[in-house]
């Protein structure tokens, strides 16, 4: 858990405070009207005040709570593990449960066949393998209940520089070496699947794709999975 940590901090930019803050100013865009209508296509048939939800990597909650206000009776459960994120969920409704763990290889037992709905929106990237993961899913979900995974695919290098990086000058005869060396290692780790992988990994682990909208002109992927 601790080297998670230690990579997460680094991912998230090295300044954790800042990273919890950046995801909330982030939430409505992650969280915008595409998204919220592919939700409502494939989860709204699965929302109730009886159902059991998951927000894998919740950050600091935001969704959670939003979802709390329209089911105050529904099992809503938050999974994450930056010290920083976990800082800062404060007025969370009491229907919102964190559990704290690494979702690289969850060590939480749930029991099978009791969770309606699971989100992972902007985590799968983050982790260093996806299938132990998958796996658990697959056996928490209901049959028939629907795992949703939002996240950036890979793209060509020259428009994630222009997207991420837009400042560097890479005509400068002194780019800063720093910068470049981040820069460089954050599109590795934001550009590990293409969406057919992640789609036949899904396949792989016993999911059935209900639908893949590529979005933001190729870079980043909605998918439907349904558990079978
Ligand atoms: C890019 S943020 C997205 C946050 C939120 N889902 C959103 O869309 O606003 C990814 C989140 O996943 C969490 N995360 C990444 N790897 C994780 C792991 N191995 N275990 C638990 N949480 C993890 C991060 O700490 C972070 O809060």
């Amino acid at each position: 858990m601790q080297k998670t940590t230690e990579y997460l901090r680094h991912h998230h930019g090295g300044d954790g405070d800042k990273a919890a803050e950046k995801t909330v100013q982030s939430y409505a865009k992650n969280h915008d009207a595409d998204f919220r209508q592919f939700w409502d296509r494939h989860c709204a048939a699965h929302l109730s005040d009886q159902a059991s939800v998951i927000d894998l990597g919740c950050g600091t909650g935001l969704w959670l709570n939003e979802l709390a206000q329209t089911y105050p009776q529904a099992k809503l459960t938050g999974f994450e593990l930056a010290p920083y994120m976990l800082k800062r969920m404060d007025n969370l409704a009491t229907n919102v449960e964190i559990i704290s763990d690494d979702l690289n290889n969850p060590t939480t037992e749930l029991a099978d066949n009791s969770v309606d709905i699971v989100l992972a929106n902007l985590l799968i990237h983050e982790l260093h393998q996806p299938v132990t993961l998958f796996c658990k899913l697959r056996r928490w979900l209901k049959p028939g209940g629907v795992f949703i995974l939002c996240d950036m695919v890979r793209q060509p290098l020259a428009d994630y520089l222009q997207h991420q990086y837009a400042d560097i000058d890479l005509a400068s005869q002194t780019p800063d070496y720093d910068v470049l060396v981040n820069a460089f290692q954050h599109f590795q780790e934001h550009n590990r699947y293409h969406p057919d992988d992640l789609i036949q990994l899904l396949q792989q682990c016993g999911f059935k794709i209900a639908a893949a909208d590529t979005f933001k002109n190729g870079r980043a992927v909605r998918i439907a999975a349904i558990s079978v």
